[in-house]
């Protein structure tokens, strides 16, 4: 099997997590590291590639077969841009672009020179995320009526001493929320319309703290979803699932969907019957549907391999990661007119 040669741009803390994940894909090579800050030749060297400080650079001497950028979300047009003109396929986290309009030229620029550009929307290589898909889509709890989530803790006060950090780019809407959209998204379909209000008054910085959402969906699901970083629950989906050292495993679980014959808690899988007809009159029985998890960024990684040997279609594309923040910033604008958004 050929390899398929990656090149890691911007190597802080996610990058370093799509470093380590990269050891066990068997397809991938890493072939070049880039970063601003010239320390991280210590990694490359260790790695036994090459270090540049700029991604032109790199692309002109390593001319890689696709690149992972994890540059800062305001840092991540330039370089994908660069990329694909260099003919590299691009996986770039998420958010794709802090704004609709940068994003829309990634789209552009992929189209014009064929190249995939895949986003970092790492829960959609989970497998319980399929598995809540099947059980949604195959009547498990009849009509999907409404769903109900919750991503509620309190981040440390270190994480914001940098001033980036306590900015609207880096809040928790952008950086977090846009998880559950995109989970949302892919679960239950197209956000139709969503109204929010947001807060921030503990700390008082210029970005938000909490916000509260009601959603309806293209095809007629209702949902609410409440959010906040100065909160400390075990209702998060990081705490839920232990995916993330950093959040310490709670295995309570963040999402109810309910439907015309049952419900489910997710991320457990925990499904909610009736012993006999589906009303209030019967008891209501558990089935463990859970799965152990597996780690997303090697399926991610993996899979990037495999869309660049044309052996998949991606997963998650610039247009589709796009929806996915268009419902995200529709958060703040429904926020500041007082008015239910239309998407
Ligand atoms: N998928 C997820 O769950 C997840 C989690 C965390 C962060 N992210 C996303 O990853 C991105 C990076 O976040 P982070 O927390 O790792 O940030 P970070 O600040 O820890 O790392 C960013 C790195 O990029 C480098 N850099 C900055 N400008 C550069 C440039 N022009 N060229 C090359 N390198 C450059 C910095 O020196 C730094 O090493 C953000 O878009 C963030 O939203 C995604």
């Amino acid at each position: 099997m050929d390899k398929t040669r990656l090149a890691l741009i911007g190597v802080g803390m996610i990058g370093k997590r799509h470093l380590k994940a990269m050891r066990d894909v068997e397809e991938a090579e890493l072939a070049a590291l880039v970063d601003t800050v010239p320390g991280v030749s210590g990694l490359a060297r260790e790695w036994s590639v090459p270090f540049f400080e700029t991604t032109d650079s790199m692309l002109k001497e390593i001319a890689p077969d696709g690149v992972i950028v994890c540059t800062p979300t305001e840092v991540h047009l330039e370089p994908v841009l660069q990329s694909l003109d260099a003919g590299a396929h691009v996986l770039v986290e998420k958010p794709i672009t802090a704004s609709l309009e940068e994003a829309r030229q990634i789209i552009e620029k992929a189209s014009a020179t064929r190249k995939q550009v895949l986003v970092g929307h790492h829960r959609r290589h989970y497998g319980i995320l399929h598995k809540t898909k099947q059980l949604l889509n195959n009547g498990a709890l009849g009509q999907l009526i409404a769903v109900q989530g919750m991503w509620t803790t309190r981040k440390a006060d270190a994480y914001y001493e940098p001033e980036w950090r306590k900015l609207r780019s880096s809040g928790p809407v952008l950086i977090n929320l846009i998880h559950e959209i995109d989970t949302l998204r892919y679960l239950c379909g197209e956000v139709k319309s969503l109204s929010a209000k947001v807060s921030g008054e503990v700390r008082n910085h210029p970005k938000e703290e909490t916000a509260a959402l009601v959603m309806e969906l293209e095809n007629g699901v209702l949902g609410t979803f409440l959010l906040s970083d100065v909160t400390p629950s075990p209702w998060t989906w990081e705490h839920g699932t232990g995916e993330n050292p950093g959040f310490p495993k709670s295995g309570q679980n963040a999402y109810r969907f309910v439907g015309t014959k049952g419900s489910l808690e997710f991320p457990n899988l925990r499904l909610w019957k009736t012993d006999g007809e589906p009303d209030w009159h019967h008891p209501m029985i558990q089935h463990d549907e859970g799965l152990p998890l597996e780690d997303a960024y090697i399926a991610q990684c993996r899979h990037f391999c495999r869309v660049i040997q044309n052996l998949e279609p991606p997963r998650i594309t610039a247009e589709d990661a796009t929806r996915t923040l268009a419902a995200t910033l529709a958060v703040f604008d429904s926020a500041e007119q007082g008015k239910q958004i239309e998407l």
